[in-house]
Formats: structure tokens, sequence, C-alpha cells
């Protein structure tokens, strides 16, 4: 039985220790989003950003633009004039404009749809390769990107970013890319470009989950019920054996 144990014991560290090898050998490493899906001002500037910057090229076709206006707090008209540039139907998803077909043709790649995107990358990974565009002279976009290697995603911030050149760390012998900086200043401050990515992460979070905020609260209310619940199961279990003894 205790040998059991102990193999069991031993399997687990093995097990618990692989995994964090193997995560900690996931390559560059990526920046906290530190993002609030609960700040409605941060989601709906995102939700501006998206539709501005993001949908010409990539669709969320599980999200609708009137599911938008009712969790974030508004109305027809401000989605309709702000978000729904192509003037689809309040009800309709969210669809690029792009075709796929151009999209291969011109950047290699066809750009994923994004419903899902901050489940399947997580909102810090997405951080990362938000802010981690550099200027690269070899490759067709002149961007390449820290988290995602020759990426075919041309930056569409390059404006308000300015430029940023990678850096570059020896380890062992090995040039390693260790972060960017930014060698020209773009039209936005770095404080407020980084404002602006984390609502946009934000607003792919939400997408990604629009019931993330209200699966919390309910969990709150869960343990309190369970809580109360203990309490007076306490209760009634002391009753009933204080005439067994
Ligand atoms: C000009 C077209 C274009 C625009 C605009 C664009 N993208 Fe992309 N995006 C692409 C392409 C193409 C890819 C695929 C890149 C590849 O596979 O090399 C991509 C890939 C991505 C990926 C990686 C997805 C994955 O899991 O592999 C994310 C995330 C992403 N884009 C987010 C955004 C966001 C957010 C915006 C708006 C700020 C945006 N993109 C704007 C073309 C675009």
């Amino acid at each position: 039985m205790k040998k059991t144990i102990l193999v069991l014991l031993l399997t687990t560290i093995a097990m618990i220790s692989s995994g964090l090898v193997m995560a900690a050998g996931g390559g560059y490493p990526k920046s906290p989003a530190n993002v609030d899906v609960d700040d409605m001002a941060s989601l709906q500037r995102g939700a501006k950003v998206f539709t501005d910057y993001c949908l010409s090229c990539h669709s969320a076709k599980f999200v609708r633009f009137n599911r938008v206006a009712d969790d974030l707090g508004m109305n027809e008209a401000e989605v309709m004039d702000n978000l729904n540039h192509l003037g689809v139907k309040f009800g309709s998803t969210m669809t690029a404009t792009m075709t796929e077909e151009y999209s291969k043709e011109a950047f290699g790649a066809v750009p994923p749809d994004l419903s899902l995107v901050a489940r399947s990358r997580g909102v810090d990974w997405l951080y990362t390769y938000l802010t981690g565009f550099y200027a690269d002279s070899a490759k067709t976009t002149g961007q390449n990107n820290v988290i995602f290697k020759d990426v075919g995603m041309p930056n569409v911030f390059w404006k308000q970013e300015g430029v940023k050149k990678p850096v570059y760390e020896e380890h062992d012998g090995t040039k390693v890319l260790v972060g960017v900086e930014v060698v020209e200043k773009g039209t936005m401050e770095p404080e407020e470009f980084d404002t602006m990515i984390r609502d946009l992460v934000a607003f792919l979070s939400y997408i990604g989950e629009p019931n993330q905020s209200y699966r919390k609260s309910l969990g709150i209310y869960v343990l309190v019920f369970l809580f109360i619940f203990f309490g007076f199961a306490y209760a009634m279990k002391k009753d009933y054996w204080k005439d067994v003894h």
C-alpha cells in the first residue's frame, strides 16, 4: 500500500514538473494583459477599435451587433453609427469585408475568425502579439512579430505605435529575442497605445465568452448559498445526533 502511494506521489511530481518545464520552454515570454471585462467603458472603446481596425480582414461570426449593444450598454443608434461600418442589419453577425481568396493572395494566409481567439490563445498571448510587432525589412509587410514569427498580418497600428526595433541578448552564444523598443515615436504616447490594446484585448475576451461576468458573479452567489446551507446542515446534524449520544 505504502509503495503504491509512493509511486503515485512520484508520478504526480514528475507530471507536474514536466508540465512546468513545457510551460517555461514555450518561447517568448508573454506580458500580462491585465484586462477588466467588467469595465464597460473599456469594452466599448475596445469594440470601436475592433470594428475600426480588425473587421476589414477578420470576422467574428459568433458575435451579433445587437448582442454587443445589449451587453455593453449601448443603444442601436450608437452601434449602427460607430461600429457597423458595413451597414448590415442590427441583428447581423460581424463579418469581414475582405474575401478569404483575396487575403490569401495578399497576405499568404487567411485571417482567422476572432470570435474565440481569446480562448484559444489566451489574453496575455493576444496582448503580447498586438504589442509585439517590430520592423523587419526582410518581410514583405515590413514587420515581424515577437510571438508569431513571420506572421502574415501587417501591423495595423504602425502609425500610432511608431517604429519598433527588436532587442536581442546573447544566451550561451545564441542571439535571443528579448523585447522591442520604440526607435521612432508614433502618433500615440506609449501609455495611450497600451490602453488602446488592453481595451481591444478586453473586447476580444468578452466576445470569446460573453457570459463570463455573469458566470463569475453567479459563482459568488453559489458560494454564499453553500456557506449558509452548511450552517443549516450543521445545525440539523447536531439536532439529529443529540439523542443518539
Ligand atoms: C490587413 C488584414 C488584417 C487586419 C486589418 C488585421 N489582421 Fe489579424 N491577421 C491577418 C492575417 C492574414 C493573419 C494570419 C497570419 C498568419 O497566419 O501568418 C492574422 C492573424 C491574426 C491573429 C493570430 C490568430 C491565431 O490564433 O493564429 C490575431 C490574434 C489577429 N490577427 C488579430 C487581429 C486584430 C485584433 C486586428 C485588429 C487590430 C487584426 N488582426 C487586424 C490579417 C489582418
